[in-house]
């Protein structure tokens, strides 16, 4: 394993439409939850160099100078010599000179900024509170302490949003000069605000046509699309994101953190009560070759370059076209062969699953 996922699951507000695994911050909630989550690394990490880590959340950026300097000493903990990327997730409002300069003292070389949105609509319906001017004077004081590779998230597909609103949207982003976008089609989970209230997802149509326009302008300001909902200037992909579409094996340590060790996929619980008593792993699956070549399909054909036909014979000892039955997709030209690789035609990328489907 190279790369750790590290779960905080603490925010200072709850959005409208999240279903990840989070609760209102507590302070005194945090000093315990880092002391079960030393726990949890002490007991499972082996050792190995890693090459890439992820805090992610939740909000990490929630949490005091005093909670981050003990969750950074845990940090310590892990082989980080040949470290490549260390990204850390933050929410617009929490970010200053004082913790990005700490953030830079210990090494962390990649910021991922939730900021979803410039639309007051938008905003409200997310029950998230930033401007444009904000986002402006944190990307100044980010650029200026030496930040170089920053990723912002962006929503779409919100109830109300027209593709015009969606267009004024990606300008201010496109303004703002980001190394990479992750961009997400909102889903409405039952187990959220919008959930309960009956929101209703906005007609296909009009998804597939902002889709469409988020591609086509990020083409042109030459951000790479190498993932489904992914973009990166040259040399921005996410490193750590790659090997989970690379299906490759990763620790994830924290309240709820899915991880993939030693042929095992595993999930942690979602209480904290559970966690904080070390009854940590909700769910374990022993994966099978079968399984994982499964995994290797779904993963690996949402990066736009597709699979290596050559590295998949070289992980299962079989050839892709013998497992799966490709005969039907290859001729419609839903999948290409192109070398070495198989990918998804960018044509049908919008439908991948049903693709996947069909040969699944
Ligand atoms: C779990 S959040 C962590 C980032 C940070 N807490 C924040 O919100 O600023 C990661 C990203 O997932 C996306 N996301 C979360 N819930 C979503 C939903 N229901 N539909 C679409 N995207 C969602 C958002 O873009 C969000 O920034
Ligand atoms: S979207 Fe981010 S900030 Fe909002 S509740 Fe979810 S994890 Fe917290």
């Amino acid at each position: 394993m190279e790369s750790v996922y590290i779960h905080i699951p603490f925010c200072k507000s709850i959005c409208s439409y999240c279903d990840f695994c989070k609760m209102l911050y507590n302070g005194s909630w945090v000093t315990q939850y880092l002391n079960a989550l030393i726990e949890e690394i002490k007991d499972k990490y082996d050792g190995e160099v890693i090459k890439t880590l992820y805090i992610g959340g939740g909000t990490p950026s929630s949490l005091s100078l005093k909670d981050l300097k003990y969750l950074f000493e845990i940090i310590k903990q892990f082989n980080l010599t040949e470290l490549e990327e260390f990204t850390f997730e933050c929410n617009l409002n929490d970010l200053n000179e004082e913790l990005l300069q700490f953030l830079l003292d210990n090494g962390v070389n990649r910021l991922s900024i939730g900021i979803e949105s410039f639309n007051e609509d938008k905003l409200n319906f997310m029950e998230r509170h930033h401007t444009f001017l904000e986002a402006e004077e944190k990307f100044k004081l980010m650029r200026k302490m030496g930040f170089n590779n920053i990723n912002i998230d962006l929503i779409y597909g919100i109830p109300g949003e027209t593709l015009k609103d969606l267009k004024k949207d990606l300008e201010l982003f496109l303004k703002l000069e980001p190394d990479h976008i992750s961009t997400y089609s909102l889903i409405v989970e039952d187990n959220t605000k919008i959930g309960i209230n009956g929101v209703i997802p906005i007609p296909e149509e009009l998804d597939a046509s902002m889709y469409e326009e988020i591609c086509e302008k990020l083409d042109m300001k030459r951000y790479e699309h190498y993932e489904v909902s992914n973009f990166a200037k040259k040399g921005k992909k996410s490193k750590h994101n790659l090997k989970y579409w690379n299906n490759e094996e990763y620790y994830g340590f924290g309240l709820g953190a899915a991880g993939y060790t030693n042929g095992v996929r595993y999930e942690n619980t979602r209480s904290l009560t559970e966690y904080i008593n070390g009854k940590r792993r909700k769910k374990e699956e022993i994966l099978s070759i079968e399984d994982k070549m499964y995994n290797e399909l779904m993963l690996g054909f949402r990066k736009m370059e597709g699979i290596n036909l050559k590295d998949f014979f070289i992980k299962y000892g079989v050839n892709m076209q013998e497992v799966f039955d490709l005969h039907e997709v290859l001729k419609n030209e839903e999948l290409i062969v192109d070398g070495e690789y198989i990918y998804v035609n960018p044509e049908y990328i919008y439908v991948m699953n049903e693709i996947l489907v069909k040969i699944l």
